[in-house]
């Protein structure tokens, strides 16, 4: 393997910092990745010397803000291998996104009777936006179960399709679990039925090269924060034969071909879907992401990334009072687990305390927590800049919170 982690470990200026009195080890990334000087840099450039609104301006400073913020789209169109770079839709994040698609395209396509598919480990951003639009169709939710590894049971799903299926809204890879799912297959089955496939790849492109067309997802949403970019940022990609008869989800400026009283016509794609000042910033610091994750090598991230997953799974697995919660056979950077008797927000303070920063809470997916029956689990989730170090800094740790709780 030809990664050399501590050569990029360099391009994050906040790994260096201490916390509580002890080097930092960032173990949250499934929440927020860390940014590099490159993404920071290009941010600073655009805040200092470009900053003007976009899209609406002749002067130069609006016209230079504009292009990079479309060179932005150019970057995201090749990044994840988009047909058209019009059917790239920024969005302030996988949240945004997945409500974008699941409102416009509900009020398209679905109606009283229609099913919608979600998967029983969805974040709660791919559950709500489709339960809110089942009650306004008169639709109704139908989930796909997985089983005690945490995997989709994929048998089920494909009972689950038929001629009322409308969509299905699934992760690529889940947060609370780091199950990588089968999308590829999932979606091919799906369209047997001609049903689209709405894809959360919040997870999965911060971890692995992803190509939508070879995937044919519908749509593909996910978030610029989690992928070394900034907050404030993130992409919606759908296929033009459903954006084009979608309506938009926000209307205001910047969207419209034209507008009187009595009728308003809207602008193509993407500006259609893109009412009001967009976040300019965060637009361009995704694309300096973009272009960091292009100068690595991406697939000896992802290895070493791999082997910090199994590298941690067997350390944890060696302390009789850790259950992993997620043991499937495909899974991506993400390590959940619970301490018989210790609540994870104690065990996430008492990490914190050691420089260690984890995430303890329910993960937003609250169906997962209790189809495992917990209430919450302590989370660790990597990037290709953690180390072996870091790992066994956490397990460290996990062994004296084990301690003091005894
Ligand atoms: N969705 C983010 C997480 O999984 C916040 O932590």
């Amino acid at each position: 393997m030809t990664w050399n982690v501590e050569e990029i470990r360099r391009d994050f200026p906040v790994l260096h910092r201490e916390v509580n009195g002890k080097p930092l080890v960032y173990l949250d990334n499934g929440a927020s990745s860390q940014v590099p000087q490159l993404v920071i840099d290009r941010t600073s450039k655009y805040l200092a010397e470009e900053h003007s609104n976009i899209h609406r301006g002749v002067h130069y400073l609006s016209q230079n803000a504009t292009t990079a913020y479309e060179a932005a789209r150019e970057k995201v169109k090749r990044f994840i291998n988009a047909p058209d770079v019009n059917c790239c839709i920024f969005v302030r994040g996988t949240t945004e996104g997945i409500n974008l698609v699941a409102h416009s395209y509900s009020k398209a396509f679905i109606n009283e009777g229609d099913e919608i598919i979600v998967s029983q480990m969805e974040h709660h951003s791919n559950i709500i936006p489709w339960q809110v639009a089942a009650e306004e169709r008169g639709a109704k939710l139908v989930v796909i179960p997985m089983n005690d590894r945490g995997e989709l049971i994929i048998d089920e799903y494909e009972n689950l399709l038929n001629e009322r299926t409308r969509i299905v809204a699934v992760s690529h890879v889940s947060n609370s679990l780091g199950t990588v799912n089968p999308i590829k297959e999932m979606i091919a089955t799906a369209h047997k039925f001609g049903v689209p496939v709405c894809v959360d790849a919040a997870q999965s492109v911060p971890h692995f090269a992803v190509d939508v067309q070879d995937l044919d997802a519908d749509f593909f949403v996910f978030s610029g924060h989690k992928m070394f970019g900034p907050t404030g940022s993130g992409v919606m990609y759908g296929k033009r034969e459903w954006l084009d008869k979608m309506p938009p989800y926000q209307t205001g400026g910047s969207q419209i071909r034209t507008v009187s009283f009595e009728k308003t016509t809207y602008a193509p794609l993407p500006a259609k879907f893109e009412a009001g000042t967009p976040a300019i910033a965060s637009g361009i610091g995704l694309g300096a992401a973009i272009d960091y994750i292009n100068s690595i090598d991406f697939v000896a991230a992802a290895a070493h990334e791999h082997d910090l997953l199994e590298y941690a799974t067997q350390r944890l697995s060696d302390i009789p009072e850790v259950k992993i919660i997620g043991t499937a056979a495909e899974k991506a950077s993400v390590i959940s687990f619970t301490i018989e008797g210790i609540h994870p927000h104690d065990i996430g303070t008492i990490l914190d305390q050691q420089g260690i920063a984890i995430r303890a809470g329910h993960h937003c997916a609250q169906p997962v927590m209790d189809f495992f029956e917990v209430p919450a689990t302590a989370r660790a989730s990597f990037a290709f800049y953690n180390t072996r170090e870091d790992v066994d800094k956490l397990v460290d740790s996990i062994q004296k919170v084990i301690e003091v709780f005894a």
